[in-house]
C-alpha cells in the first residue's frame, strides 16, 4: 500500500507524480529544476505562462508525454512557504486530490520533501497528504446503479523521501486511517434512513467490536425498561424500530476508572414526533446520527491506532416518528437519572435520548465526557456552519478538547451556560425539568439541558447540526485525536 523509497523520484512509473509548491524562489527552482530538465526546460515556460503556480491551491495536471516514466505530474500551490503549516498542505493537496479525480489515479508518487517547512516535517507532511488524499477521494454513491465503469480506487502511494522510512510509513498509516475513519462517519450519515435504522446502527458497532476486540453491549427496549430510561424510551416509544442503546469499550489497561466517553446523538431520522417538523425541514433527519457517525468513525481509528487509555462510545439510536403509541407535548417522562422531565416538544428528542445516554454511561464509569449531537438549528443561527458550538462545565477539560480540535483543523466555539439559563431548563409547574424552554438562546438550551445530566462529571457537548452539514463527517477527527493524546493533567 504505501512504499518509501530513497531514490530519485524522476524514476517512478505511478499514474501521477505528486509535486508542492512553496511560493519561495529557491524551493521552486530546486524541485522542478531535475524535472524541468527531463521535460527539456518546458516546465520553465508553464511557470512563466502561469500553468503552473505556488499559489495555495493552485492545481495542475501536465501529462508526461514520455518526458518521464510516470503518467503524469501533478503540482499543487502550498503558498508562501513561511506561512504554510499542516493545515495549508491538507487544505492545498484535498483540492488537488479532487481536481485529478477524473483520472482515476490508482497510483501516486508523492515527492515528500516537495511539502516539507521549517515548520512542518517530513512526519507532518506524509500524514496531511495521505489524510487529504484519502479523504479527497472517498466519494458516497449510495444506492446508485453502478454504470459499466467501476470507480477506480487509489491503491499505492509511492513516497520518495530521505527521511526515516519506519516513521514515514507509520505517519501515513496514521493518515490513512484517519481518513477512513472520517469517510465511514460520512458513509454512515449519507445511507439513507430506511438503511440505516438503530439496528444498522448497532450492526455497525457490532463489526467495529469483531474487527478490534471492542467490548460490545446493546441494550434493547425490554433491557431499558427495566432499568428505567424513561426519557430515551419516550423518543423510541412511537416507533415500530426497535432502538438500541449500544455501548463500545477499548480496554487496553486491567483498570476500568474515570474513562474517557464520547456520546453520539443516534437519532436515525427525526420527523419532529407530535410537534412535526414542517416538510421542508424534514428532508435531510437521516443526518441527525451524525453524532453517533462521528463517534463510531472515531471508534474505526482508534480501534486501529489502539491508544494507551480506555476509551468508551455510547450510542443511543432511535428514530423521532408519529405512531398511535408516540409521545406527546405535555407527557411528564421519568429520566433513567430519576429526573423528571416535561416534555414542552417532542422535536426536542435529541437533548432527551442524550440524557439516559449521559447517565448510562456514568453508572459505566465514565469520567470525562464528550457529547456530540446536531442537536439544534438554533446553533446555526448563532455560530454559522463553519464552527461546531461547544459548551462544557468544566475549561481543563473544554481546553483539552480545543486544543484536540485545533490539531484536526475543525473549529468549536464555546457558547456561555449561565445560572440564568440553568433557571429556565429548570422551570416547570409538574417535573424537575422541561425539554424546551423556548427560542432565546436556543442552542444553549439544549446543551444546558444535557448537563443537568452530567452534573460534576467533566462534560463537553459538540452542537453540530451546522457543522455536520457543511462537512460532513466533522468531529471524528477531533474525538480520535483527543483518544490519542496524553490525558493525565
Ligand atoms: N435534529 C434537530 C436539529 C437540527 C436542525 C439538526 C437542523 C440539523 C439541522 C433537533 O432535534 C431539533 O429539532 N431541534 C429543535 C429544538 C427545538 C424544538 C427546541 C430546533 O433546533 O429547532
Ligand atoms: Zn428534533
Ligand atoms: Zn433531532
Amino acid at each position: 500500500m504505501f512504499v518509501i523509497k530513497n531514490e530519485p523520484f524522476l524514476e517512478t512509473e505511478a499514474d501521477a507524480l505528486l509535486i508542492g509548491l512553496f511560493d519561495k524562489p529557491l524551493k521552486f527552482e530546486e524541485v522542478l529544476e531535475p524535472l524541468d530538465q527531463a521535460f527539456s526546460g518546458q516546465l520553465t515556460e508553464l511557470v512563466k505562462n502561469g500553468d503552473l503556480s505556488a499559489k495555495e491551491e493552485h492545481t495542475s495536471v501536465i501529462p508526461a508525454l514520455g518526458h518521464i516514466p510516470a503518467k503524469r505530474m501533478v503540482t499543487v500551490g502550498l503558498g508562501k512557504e513561511k506561512e504554510a503549516d499542516f493545515h495549508a498542505i491538507h487544505r492545498s493537496v484535498q483540492k488537488a486530490a479532487k481536481q485529478s479525480k477524473p483520472y482515476g489515479l490508482e497510483s501516486i508518487a508523492i515527492v515528500l520533501d516537495s511539502f516539507i517547512t521549517e515548520n512542518v516535517t517530513a512526519v507532518e507532511a506524509a500524514e496531511a497528504v495521505t489524510e487529504a488524499l484519502f479523504l479527497a477521494r472517498f466519494e458516497y454513491t449510495g444506492y446508485r446503479t453502478p454504470g459499466n465503469e467501476p470507480e477506480k480506487q487509489l491503491t499505492t502511494v509511492v513516497v520518495y523521501t530521505e527521511a526515516d522510512s519506519d516513521e514515514i510509513q507509520a505517519a501515513c498509516k496514521v493518515g490513512k486511517t484517519m481518513a477512513e475513519g472520517t469517510n465511514t462517519a460520512i458513509r454512515l450519515t449519507a445511507t439513507p434512513p430506511n438503511m440505516m435504522t438503530a439496528s444498522d446502527l448497532a450492526l455497525h458497532a457490532e463489526k467495529l467490536a469483531e474487527q478490534y476486540g471492542f467490548e460490545l453491549e446493546v441494550l434493547e427496549r425490554e433491557d431499558m425498561e427495566k432499568i428505567g430510561m424513561g426519557a430515551f424510551l419516550a423518543v423510541a416509544q412511537g416507533s415500530a424500530e426497535p432502538p438500541k442503546m449500544i455501548t463500545l469499550k477499548h480496554n487496553p489497561t486491567d483498570v476500568w476508572e474515570d474513562v474517557l466517553t464520547f456520546v453520539g446523538k443516534g437519532v436515525t431520522f427525526d420527523t419532529g414526533g407530535y410537534s412535526i417538523k414542517p416538510k421542508d425541514g424534514i428532508v435531510g433527519m437521516k443526518t441527525d446520527m451524525g453524532g453517533a457517525a462521528a463517534v463510531l468513525g472515531a471508534m474505526e481509528i482508534i480501534g486501529e491506532l489502539q491508544p494507551d487509555q480506555p476509551v468508551m462510545a455510547v450510542i443511543p439510536a432511535t428514530d423521532n416518528v408519529i405512531s398511535a403509541n408516540a409521545f406527546k407535548p405535555d407527557d411528564v417522562i421519568t429520566s433513567l437519572s430519576g429526573k423528571t422531565i416535561e416534555v414542552k416538544n417532542t422535536d426536542a428528542e435529541g437533548r432527551l435520548v442524550l440524557a439516559d445516554a449521559i447517565t448510562y454511561a456514568k453508572q459505566q464509569r465514565a469520567g470525562k465526557i464528550v457529547d456530540v449531537a446536531t442537536l439544534t438549528g438554533g446553533v446555526i443561527i448563532a455560530l454559522g456552519k463553519d464552527k461546531t458550538g461547544a459548551i462544557t462545565n468544566n475549561e481543563p477539560f473544554f481546553e483539552q478538547v480545543l486544543e484536540a480540535s485545533h490539531e484536526a483543523g475543525e473549529m468549536i466555539w464555546q457558547l456561555p451556560l449561565t445560572e440564568y439559563d440553568k433557571k429556565r431548563i429548570r422551570t416547570s409547574d409538574v417535573a424537575d425539568l422541561n425539554n424546551s424552554p423556548g427560542r432565546e438562546g436556543h442552542a444553549i438550551m439544549g446543551g444546558g439541558f444535557i448537563g443537568e445530566f452530567a452534573e460534576s462529571t467533566p462534560w463537553v457537548h459538540l452542537d453540530i447540526a451546522g457543522s455536520a452539514e457543511l462537512t460532513p463527517g466533522v468531529m471524528t477527527r477531533t474525538l480520535a485525536i483527543l483518544a490519542l493524546s496524553d490525558q493525565s493533567e
